[in-house]
């Protein structure tokens, strides 16, 4: 399947674009998929390419968009598929394989995350530096695909400290704070419970989210180099005296999301 998805999507691209290959991917998490609205050369929605899902969460909008952002050739998803959906995992990792087929080296995974470190604040910016994989499943589970990694891929830097440090000087160039940390993942949809996220700070996390960590094993046994970042929304449960709520979520992500553009674009300059 995964050969007629990346032939088909090349025959559109070539269709539209011509000659485009795209070296960067881009997970646009919940709230943040604006970039792809501003940057778009050509768009496909998910329901047209074969082997894909169709994105069902609201903040999400389920295309893939083809653009040429700062002199790089980008292929971005608008919307992204969430376990919590009932999605069988394989088809929340689909596209980063299709990325990957396509010929995408540098994959940029972000999220909307609340945060567990309690020096963050709401619309923070946090550059991933490690995950802790609490979801309870793996996406390389079962037979592997050997042509496009090994069966038992080190994670030991699944997320690239070169492009931590990038991501770094970058946020300090245009002046945007930027946090780093630790990205716990659980499967949702539920929120965490003031006792979870208790026991997610002890286990060293700094961020707790729905997502991004299946695609990140993927990305890092496929050799694609990752680079991870979470817009912290809210203070996860319990470390605030507030309830949480997909709306405030989304909020969030919108008074961040001018300060995600600046930096998401100007890594991909740097890239
Ligand atoms: N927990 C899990 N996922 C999230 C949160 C949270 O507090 N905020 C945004 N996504």
């Amino acid at each position: 399947m995964l050969q007629i998805t990346v032939d088909f999507l090349r025959k559109e691209i070539s269709k539209n674009l011509g000659k485009f290959v795209p070296e960067i991917g881009i997970v646009l998490g919940s709230g943040l998929g604006e970039l792809a609205d501003e940057y778009c050369d050509y768009s496909i929605s998910y329901s047209e390419i074969p082997g894909f899902e169709v994105s069902t969460i609201s903040g999400h909008k389920g295309r893939l968009v083809f653009a040429k952002i700062n002199g790089k050739n980008v292929v971005m998803m608008q919307g992204r598929f969430h376990y919590y959906e009932g999605y069988p995992i394989q088809k929340v990792v689909y596209p980063i394989k299709v990325m990957k087929g396509l010929g995408v080296k540098t994959l940029i995974l972000t999220n909307a995350a609340g945060g567990v470190n309690p020096a963050f604040n709401p619309s923070d910016l946090m550059v991933i530096t490690d995950h802790i994989n609490l979801m309870g499943i793996n996406p390389l589970v079962g037979m592997n695909d050997d042509e496009m990694g090994e069966r038992f891929p080190d994670m030991s830097e699944a997320y690239s400290p070169e492009l931590v440090e990038l991501a770094r000087k970058t946020a300090s160039k245009i002046g945007v704070d930027l946090q780093e940390g630790v990205y716990a993942a659980l499967s949702g949809p539920s929120y965490e419970t003031p006792a979870e996220v208790r026991m997610l700070r002890t286990l060293g996390a700094d961020a707790v989210g729905m997502s991004t960590v299946p695609e990140a094993i993927i990305a890092s046994w496929a050799k694609l180099k990752l680079i991870g970042i979470s817009c912290i929304c809210n203070s996860a449960a319990g470390i605030r005296n507030v309830t949480l709520s997909h709306e405030d979520v989304i909020n969030a992500a919108n008074t961040a999301k001018q300060r995600f553009k600046q930096l998401v674009t100007e890594i991909i300059k740097n890239l």
